[in-house]
């Protein structure tokens, strides 16, 4: 069953073209993908691998091996935190049990509202700036309590202002918003 729209389509095509064989282009296409779907499902891997001349295991092998690509469904808003030593020795695993106890979700979980869904990530190559973590497309660094709540708070409050926006629409106009306070 086809799940990719016709823009959709058209951005893979021209991102096909820019490398000399169908395969290589796996990886930005699965962003395209998953950037209009919130996750990148079985559907999704079989239609790209056709679009690539691929094997649907191919695809997923790639999809789930990157932590960058959701296999499964995820919450408007992802928190991606940096658990690797550097920011490990800065207090990652407290801000971690911190959105957990805040979120009532452990890593791997989202929200019964489908809003947040956090994750424990490798490094993301900010570790001057530990602990850190990735919300959807942003980084946000020397990460405390009080700016988790910050976050999260602006999360949940333009959430309810762009409610009848899809969800990237409101995981963009959100990271731009906090961008000055992060
Ligand atoms: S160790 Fe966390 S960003 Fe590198």
């Amino acid at each position: 069953m086809a799940v990719l729209s016709v823009d959709a389509l058209e951005r893979i095509d021209t991102i096909v073209q820019k490398y000399p064989v169908k395969r290589s282009a796996l990886l930005p296409v699965l962003h395209v993908a998953q950037n209009e779907l919130g996750w990148v499902s079985r559907e999704a891997m079989e239609e790209v691998a056709d679009l690539l001349e691929l094997d649907p295991d191919q695809v997923e092998e790639v999809a789930s091996f990157y932590t960058m690509y959701y296999t499964d469904p995820v919450g408007t808003y992802v928190l991606e935190v940096c658990k690797t030593a550097p920011c490990s020795f800065m207090g990652a695993h407290e801000i971690i049990d911190y959105i957990s106890e805040t979120l009532g979700i452990q890593p791997g979980e989202t929200t019964a509202d489908g809003m947040f869904t956090l994750f424990r990530v490798e490094c993301l190559a900010a570790c001057h700036r530990a602990p850190m973590m990735q919300v959807n497309h942003r980084y946000y660094q020397d990460l405390t309590p009080e700016k988790v709540d910050a976050l999260i708070t602006a999360a949940q409050q333009l959430q309810l202002q762009t409610a009848a926006g899809s969800g990237f629409q409101i995981r963009k106009s959100w990271s731009e918003e906090v961008k000055t306070e992060g």
